[in-house]
């Protein structure tokens, strides 16, 4: 059975209590549109409110700790996530990568670490722009797969993965529906290659300004599986419209 697809918002470092109303707003919609499963990342600070707000939609963190608990001040551990109510957590995001110094054995870690806590992973991958023009984005996502999943057993029943080009990303620049296809068949591929039969079946989610006027067109790609959306999340209406987009592919 085809799964179905998977639209996750990332709130990044937004919102306070008000954008709660958001979350129950797109709570609501989603109770209408059972074949999308929707969910959001909301701040850590958010987490618990989300969860006690929302009854249909999953809800996630958006980075978790590779320790279970300790001296980190500042830092989240992924039973923490777990206990204020989230489903899931995003590991290995560009903007972590980049500004915190992730690495892939990081990430890997962080994600062994959520799956412990008994959390679902996203695990993010994409190529810098340079990487894309030097003609590398499909070998360095391949590299950053084999790198940075995680391989505890059973790994890949709560795994997903979000290739997000970083040069799409909150920049309204979107790869072609051709390279977004070619990627995510090399990923699907690479799926195959570390988990076996379980990794045909692991959703890969492409990210990188999906907005509601290209969702169809993207979410239409083979293989993509579903969308992590950053900006267009943070309204429910714009959110909403992609995940309506998702809706009537499903029946179309
Ligand atoms: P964007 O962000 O939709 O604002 O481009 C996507 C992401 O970073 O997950």
């Amino acid at each position: 059975m085809k799964s179905l697809r998977y639209i996750v918002g990332n709130w990044k470092m937004n919102g306070t209590r008000a954008m709660l109303n958001e979350a129950r707003a797109i709570d609501r919609a989603a109770a209408r549109l059972p074949r999308v499963q929707v969910a959001v990342a909301p701040p850590a600070t958010l987490l618990f409110r989300t969860r006690e707000a929302v009854e249909i939609i999953g809800v996630g963190g958006q980075d978790c700790h590779v320790e279970e608990s300790g001296a980190y001040t500042g830092d989240v551990a992924a039973a923490m996530l777990k206990d204020a109510g989230a489903d899931f957590t995003i590991v290995g995001h560009s903007e972590r990568r980049a500004m915190h110094g992730e690495t892939d054995e990081i990430v890997k870690a962080k994600a062994e670490t959520a799956l412990g806590a008994g959390l679902s992973v996203i695990v993010c991958v994409g190529e810098t722009e340079a990487e894309r023009d030097a003609g590398n984005a499909e070998d360095v996502v391949a590299r950053q797969l084999a790198n940075s999943l995680p391989r505890s057993e059973n790994a890949a029943d709560k795994l997903s993965v979000a290739y997000e080009p970083v040069w799409a990303i909150g920049t309204g620049r979107v790869p072609s529906t051709e390279d977004v296809a070619a990627m995510h068949a090399r990923i699907r591929a690479t799926l195959v290659e570390i988990y076996g039969e379980a990794g045909g079946t692991v959703r890969i989610l492409y990210g990188g300004s999906v907005k509601a006027e290209n969702a169809t067109e993207l979410l239409a790609v083979e293989e993509v599986g579903g969308a992590l959306v950053g900006g267009a999340s943070l309204s429910a209406e714009s959110f909403l419209a992609i995940v309506g987009a998702a809706a009537s592919l499903d029946e179309s």
